[in-house]
This record gives C-alpha cells, structure tokens and sequence, in this order.
C-alpha cells in the first residue's frame, strides 16, 4: 500500500496552449516535449486503514494553497475509483526546483503522484493509460510519463489524447539549460491562462500554423539538424508568447531578466554561440544547446543580472517506481 515514483518536468519545443475540453484537458493541438534530467518531482503516498481523510505535505514549500491540496485529492479519488477501495492516503511530495516559475512543476508533480498513488493501490496500468490518468491531472504532465522525446497527440476525445515517445533519450545530445530569475509563484496559474488564449486574436492563426511546424520539427529531430530544430522551437515559442501578450486581460509571464536573456541568446547566436531559447508559462528561460555548449552558455548565462540559478539537463527517461520512500 506504499509507493515511491521520481518523474521528470519536461520542456515543450511546440506547445499546448488553450484547451478543446478544459474539464477532460484536451488540448486543440499536438505538441513535442523532451524529459528534463535535473527537473524533477519525488512522491511517496501511502494507503493507511486508520486514517480519516488524507494527509498531504509539500517538502520545502512555504505557500501550499487550497487549490493546489484540492488537485491532490483529485487525482487520490480517481485511483480510488480505479481500485474500488474507500482508503485514505499519506502523500509527501516534492521537487528540487521552485514550483510555478515556468519549469513545469505540474507537469513532474502530478506525473509523479499519478504513478505513485495507482501503484500503492496495486493498480497496473500501461504507460499510455498513465499518461491518459495524469493528463486528467494536469496537461502537460501526460507528457512526463514516456522516456526522452515524447509527443502528445490530442486525439478525438479522452481515450485517445495521450502522449509517447518519438525518440528515445540517448536519440540527441542536446541540453537545456534552464535559466530561473524567480523564486517567486506567477500570479496567473496556466490552468487561468489557457482559458484566455481564445481571445487573443492571433489565437486561431497559431492553431492553423502548428500541424507543419510539427511535421517540420519531428523533420529536423529525426535528421538531428540542430539549426533548423532551433529555429522552428524558437519561433513557436515567441508565437504561444504572442498569444498570452494579446489575450484580454493581457499575460505577460516575463520578468526583466527574461528579456534580457532572450536579447542575449540572439546576439551571442549572431557571433557563433548557437543556441535558441524556448519560455513556458513563467518567467524562467530554457537555452536549448548542443552539448558541446552547454558550459559555455551556463557561464555567459551566470554573468546576466538576475539569474538566481541554472540547472544544465540531458534529455531523460520520464516517470519510475523508485525504492526509497520519503516517509
Ligand atoms: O501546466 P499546464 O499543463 O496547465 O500547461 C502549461 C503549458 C505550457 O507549459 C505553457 C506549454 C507546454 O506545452 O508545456
């Protein structure tokens, strides 16, 4: 009745944004997504006889909201139904990077508990029913459960959008170097922001444009031609960007520091240094580089005002049973 799972946040290089169902999480487009090495959530979550309700803690957390103990709980019940069982759990959880800053943490931290939670209650499930349940959690965390590359396809309805690999982790060697400017919470989650990308008026036209720049990418990934990859995931990145900027109310997740970073990683590709950057919902920046620039790029990257840390990641293997518990 006890589990422990470690999944991965993942970086998305042609990204979801806006949602054809937002109670099923069915989004209006596939995306790519590569597991992130060093980014990563812990859970362990243990079903008891003796407990009433459930018990949940969030190591090295000093803000825990109501909303985000209520998506716990959630997921805690839909493995409940799963297994036919009225058990309440023990869950402690944590991540080794600060939580909604743009690096995913819903996306390793409710990977993780889906894994973990189906696991203590002896429910086995394939990856692709995984990713189904974690996708229910959150987005962008059905993208956490296969290994390396990974594409979420949106599918017809919720039995069919989940998410695979398309090339394993030793595929590339390619880095993300992620930089954080923020220990801060963003005040818009991305739950609210996807709900505002309808009104942007560019919304539509990203939609129609995505189905190539997929085909594109999966193109230059296979091929591993690092210049035309980068630009596609650069561009794609600045078009979700153009979207927030537009919706009404307006999202700006930017801090300073990110547009500096952003000015940066052109100019420094201007001179030879060859990488590009990508920007999820928040202000941290990810510098995706081949690896022979990665140490370069961390240097220059540690010099920028602002930039509170860096975390260097190889592409990895997405969510594991691991044996040591938290508790
Ligand atoms: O955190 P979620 O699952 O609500 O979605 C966030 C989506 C982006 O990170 C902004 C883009 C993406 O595809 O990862």
């Amino acid at each position: 009745m006890k589990a422990t799972a470690k999944a991965p946040a993942n970086i998305a290089f042609i990204k979801y944004w806006g949602k054809k169902d937002p109670k099923l999480r069915i989004p209006p487009n596939n995306s790519i997504s590569m597991c992130l090495s060093n980014l990563y959530s812990l859970c362990t979550v243990e079903f008891r006889e003796n407990l009433s309700e459930d018990k949940i803690k969030f190591l090295g957390e000093k803000v825990v909201t109501e909303r985000e103990v209520l998506r716990i709980i959630k997921v805690l019940d839909r493995a409940r139904k799963l297994a036919k069982t009225k058990l309440r759990a023990k869950v402690v959880t944590k991540n080794n990077f600060p939580k909604a800053t743009g690096i995913a943490s819903s996306a390793s931290g409710l990977s993780v508990l889906t894994l973990a939670v189906t696991a203590a209650l002896g429910v086995r499930l394939s990856k692709l029913e995984l990713s189904k349940l974690a996708r229910l959690a959150s987005g962008t965390a059905c993208r956490s459960i296969p290994d390396g590359f990974v594409e979420w396809e949106k599918g017809t309805g919720p039995e069919d959008s989940f998410a695979k690999q398309i090339f394993p982790p030793d595929w590339w060697e390619i880095r993300d170097v992620v930089a954080i400017v923020t220990h801060k919470m963003k005040k818009v989650s991305s739950t609210g922001g996807h709900a505002l990308a309808e009104t942007s008026p560019f919304y539509k036209t990203r939609i129609a444009g995505i189905k190539e720049r997929i085909r594109k990418i999966k193109k230059a990934m296979k091929s591993r031609n690092f210049t035309v990859f980068g630009e596609i995931l650069e561009a794609e990145c600045l078009n979700m960007h153009a979207v927030m900027l537009t919706s009404s109310p307006s999202l700006i997740y930017w801090q300073p520091a990110t547009l500096a970073i952003m000015k940066r990683v052109q100019e420094w590709r201007g001179e030879g240094l060859e990488s590009y950057f990508t920007i999820d919902a928040g202000p941290s920046v990810h510098i995706i580089c081949q690896e022979k620039d990665a140490e370069e790029l961390k240097k220059r990257l540690s010099k920028i005002k602002g930039v509170l840390r860096i975390s260097v990641n190889k592409p990895s293997i997405g969510a594991r049973l691991i044996d040591e518990h938290l508790f």
